[in-house]
């Protein structure tokens, strides 16, 4: 207000005292307890998928076999000429339905057909896997 009484002819003195104005809300505004705080969106929920499913999908056998086993998988038009076991029915199996036998035909593949050997993997994974399958029999 001094500065104001320096200045009582100033015809501009509406817009000092319009800035001034301004100039504290500005600074009314910017004080900490008008800060909103910034929430942050709750992390996604972790999704676990079980270890032989992750093999099954990983390794890319339900690419041809279906991920429920019934041979019906994204790779079905590579296969078309192929026999593709239905690993739900027991009957489709002509290497053994047996957890060993399914193992065993992981590990050494099937010569001459789209039925690779699986040798790289563990006796870990292919056991889990050779389980997986046997559970989908029914
Ligand atoms: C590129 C396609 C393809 C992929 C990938 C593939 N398979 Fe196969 N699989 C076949 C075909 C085709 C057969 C049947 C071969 C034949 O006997 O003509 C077969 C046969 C089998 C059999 C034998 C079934 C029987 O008749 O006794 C088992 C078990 C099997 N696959 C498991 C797996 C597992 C486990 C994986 C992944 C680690 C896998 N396959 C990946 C195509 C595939």
């Amino acid at each position: 207000m001094i500065l104001l009484q320096n200045f009582p002819e100033n015809p501009f003195r509406i817009f000092y005292i319009f800035f001034l104005f301004i100039l504290v809300q500005i600074l009314i505004s910017c004080s900490p307890e008008n800060e909103v705080p910034i929430k942050e969106p709750p992390p996604p929920p972790a999704v676990t998928i079980p270890f032989p499913e992750a093999m099954y999908v990983q390794n890319g056998c339900a690419s041809c076999h279906g991920r429920e086993g019934n041979g019906r998988g994204t790779r079905s038009s590579l296969l078309s000429n192929s026999r593709v076991p239905n690993f739900q029915d027991k009957s489709t199996y002509i290497y053994g339905s047996s957890k060993e036998a399914i193992a065993k035909t992981i590990q050494n593949g099937i010569p001459g057909t789209y039925m690779k050997a699986y040798s790289h993997m563990r006796k870990k994974e292919i056991d889990a896997v050779a389980n997986y399958i046997q559970k989908m029999q029914k």
